[in-house]
Parts: structure tokens; C-alpha cells; sequence
């Protein structure tokens, strides 16, 4: 039977997820190896549906019996959900997530001790609310931030220690953290504060994880030379699937896709072995029948909608000048300067949509010339232009 996730699964079976050997190794070796006091901090990066997400899901999984592990996916904030990231919300929303994870631990035995903990931290339990008769303590968020701050940090520390009978350590993920990008101003002083915390707490693993390449402005705030972690911070980053890994996967999951030669290797061009597309393409190309160079071509250009479909969705949110950069982009690298020619505006105008693009992740620099780092957005760019003779600026 066939057995592949969507596109958009975060969680996948054991027999969906598939390859990843060598990632899963590396981490739970640093995780597990790690003894008190040199607790590594990571960092594990890579393009969007690449799989990062997936993966360290199943690490989490894997490692829940001996752990406290918890899953963050910082995009989740409310705060930031509703337009504005903050401080205080980011704070509330780990702190929700430690809770609910001590929940499911079944830890209430212990609760009252660590109860005391709250208490000696200058955090009344403002409310203990009755969760199907778990004990769930509130602190006072009107409180400043930074004593907020301080007590939900040293929370996983506290954890441990209470429960260190149990558990080999706390292991904490931290997902999508490049929407951290959106504190603007305070972003550099939230990471020097958040590396300050981490480095005293001995028992806790930190892995945060994001579409982040090396090259993104983020990552060197962080883990560059003068970024806040310096050189302290690993990073593992996650590549594509090869070719040969892409065609062991399909012929073990989908046997009904009968490519031949080249209809793979237009296949494997189209989804350039990113897991998201090679599902989501997968799942809709047609079965049992000769898939040859032309028909998989044929198939990429129907099923590209799909495809593409949070890409449009991105795009649509861009102002009209990141729009046209992009299309600017479409006929192959080009200077920064060109570009500013081209719309009739001065180069440096042009800095802050430049790095905005860069940072999710839409285009690349690569010595002085702008491309386009997202395939998908680039071919169906092409085909509404081709379609409709006028790039589609403007979304009803
Ligand atoms: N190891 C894998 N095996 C099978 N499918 C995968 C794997 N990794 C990723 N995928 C597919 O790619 C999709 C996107 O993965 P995800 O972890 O959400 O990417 P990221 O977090 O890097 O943006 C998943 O929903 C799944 O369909
Ligand atoms: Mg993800």
C-alpha cells in the first residue's frame, strides 16, 4: 500500500518517514552524550520542506522515555499570529508549552514540590485551574518581562532537578525561529538574553531549528563569530534528498509510478529531492501509466497550483517592490544595480526589500547577483505569465 505524508504533515508515521540516517545519529548523539555542565546548544537549519520539522519530531519521539522533552513551534505565538511579535508573548507561549508537556508526563504527583519552586520565585500561582484535574498554575503575566522571562527559562532546569530520578535531562526544540526576525529591534537583545539563561542551566539541550540557510542575516546574530551564541552554537544542516536516495524512496512507497529514464530525471529537476515537493508532486501525478520526460513535464505544469500553493501564498503578501524585484529575478542573476535601474528607483532604496526577500528564504545572493532561491515560485511565476501575458501583482 502506498505510504507517503503530505506535504503539510508534521508528524509523520515510522513508515512514512523515510532516510535521515545520518541526521538522526549526529543528534541524538549530541544529545545523549552530553554530560552535565557541557550541554551543546544546536542549531539545525535548512531550506522550507526540507524536513526539519518531521525530524525532529521523530527525535522527540524517540528520545520521550528518558527525557523531558518539549516541542516549540515559536510561529504558534499568539502574539505573533495576531501581527505583532513580543517578548512577553514568546515567554507565555513557552511557558504553555512546558506545562503542557508536565501535564502529559503524568509529573502531578511531584507537583506541589515544584509549586514551591514557583513560590520562592516571587510568582504566586494566581490561579490554579481545574484541567480535567490537572493543577495548572498561572503566573501573573502582568508582571514585568523580565522576571517573567527569568522564571519561565529556569522552568526546564527546575523540571529536571525535581524530576532527575526519571529523566537523563530536558531537551528543549525550538521550531520556526525565524520569527524571531519580526522583534525588529529587540531581536539582538532577546538572543543575548536567552544565551545568558541557557548557558547556566546544565541538564537542558536547546535545539532550535528554521528555514534558515547559513547565509541568512539571523543566523550569523547568532551563531557568527559576534553573534550572541559566538562560536558555541552547532549547526546541522539539512540537505535534499540525492537523486539516488529520491528513486529508492518512490520505488519502495509509490510502485505504481512507472517512470523511465528521463521522466525520472525531470522529476527528481522539478522537485530539486526537497521532500515537501517530492511529496506533494508524488501524490498527484498520475499512476500506472509510462511517465516519460514530456508527461512528467506536462504533469509538473497541472499540478503546479498546488505545488506552489503557500508560495502564492507568500507572494501575495508582499508589497508591489519586493513583487517586482522578484520578477526582475526571472531572467537569470542579476546585479543590485540593475535592478535598481530597472524600476527606476536608487540602489540603496533597495537594501531592506533585498534582505527582507532574503529572509524568507525567496531569493539569494550569490557574489554581486540576486536569484531566485525558490524554484516552485519561479516556474509558476513563469507559467501565469505565459497564461495571462502579466505577472500576477495584484490577488483578488
Ligand atoms: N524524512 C522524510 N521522509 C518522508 N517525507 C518527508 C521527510 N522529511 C520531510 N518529508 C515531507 O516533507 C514535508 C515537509 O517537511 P517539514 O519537516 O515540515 O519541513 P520543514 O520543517 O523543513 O519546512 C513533510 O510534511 C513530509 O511530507
Ligand atoms: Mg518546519
Amino acid at each position: 500500500m502506498e505510504d507517503i505524508a503530505w506535504g503539510t504533515d508534521a508528524e509523520l508515521t515510522d513508515e512514512q518517514f523515510y532516510n535521515r540516517k545520518q541526521e538522526i545519529i549526529v543528534l541524538k548523539s549530541l544529545i545523549t552524550s552530553s554530560s552535565e555542565g557541557s550541554s551543546p546548544t544546536i542549531m539545525v537549519s535548512g531550506i522550507r520542506g526540507i524536513g526539519k520539522t518531521v525530524l525532529l519530531k521523530k527525535i522527540k519521539k524517540e528520545l520521550k522515555d528518558d527525557y523531558f522533552t518539549c516541542y516549540i513551534d515559536l510561529s504558534l505565538t499568539s502574539s505573533y499570529q495576531m501581527g505583532k511579535l513580543t517578548e512577553t508573548g514568546i515567554m507565555e507561549h513557552l511557558y504553555d508549552c512546558f506545562m503542557e508537556e508536565y501535564e502529559s508526563k503524568k509529573y502531578f504527583s511531584t507537583f506541589k514540590r515544584l509549586s514551591k519552586y514557583f513560590k520562592t520565585k516571587d510568582f504566586a500561582i494566581s490561579d490554579i485551574l481545574d484541567a480535567g484535574g490537572i493543577p495548572l498554575p498561572v503566573p501573573k503575566t502582568s508582571d514585568n518581562y523580565k522576571k517573567l522571562s527569568n522564571f519561565v527559562l529556569d522552568l526546564p532546569q527546575a523540571i529536571y532537578e525535581e524530576h532527575q530520578d526519571q529523566i537523563k535531562g530536558t531537551v528543549i526544540f525550538i521550531d520556526e525561529f525565524q520569527v524571531l526576525r519580526d522583534l525588529g529591534g529587540k531581536l539582538d537583545s532577546f538572543l543575548w538574553f536567552l544565551r545568558s539563561v541557557i548557558q547556566s542551566q546544565k541538564n537542558v539541550i536547546y535545539i532550535f531549528s528554521g528555514s534558515l540557510i547559513s547565509s541568512d542575516s539571523i543566523i550569523s546574530k547568532i551563531a557568527g563569530s559576534e553573534g550572541a551564541f559566538g562560536g558555541r552554537m552547532l549547526n546541522v544542516e539539512i540537505h535534499p534528498f540525492t537523486k539516488n536516495t529520491v528513486k529508492a524512496y518512490l520505488k519502495d512507497k509509490v510502485p505504481s509510478l512507472i517512470f523511465d529514464d528521463d521522466g525520472f530525471e525531470r522529476f527528481y529537476k522539478c522537485t530539486k529531492g526537497i521532500p515537501f515537493y517530492v511529496n506533494t508532486f508524488a501524490k498527484l501525478l498520475v499512476r500506472d501509466i509510462k511517465l516519460d520526460e514530456e508527461k512528467v513535464r506536462d504533469e509538473f505544469q497541472r499540478t503546479l497550483p498546488y505545488l506552489a500553493i503557500h508560495l502564492i501564498n507568500q507572494w501575495s503578501r508582499l508589497t508591489m517592490q519586493e513583487q517586482r524585484i522578484i520578477t526582475e529575478l526571472l531572467d537569470g542573476p542579476i546585479k543590485r544595480k540593475d535592478i535598481a535601474l530597472n524600476l527606476g528607483v536608487t540602489s540603496g532604496s533597495l537594501s531592506n526589500p533585498l534582505n527582507k526577500l532574503q529572509d524568507k528564504g525567496l531569493i539569494k545572493s550569490e557574489g554581486h547577483y540576486y536569484v531566485i532561491s525558490e524554484p516552485i515560485l519561479e516556474a509558476w511565476l513563469k507559467k501565469e505569465y505565459q497564461e495571462k501575458k502579466v505577472y500576477p501583482f495584484r490577488s483578488i
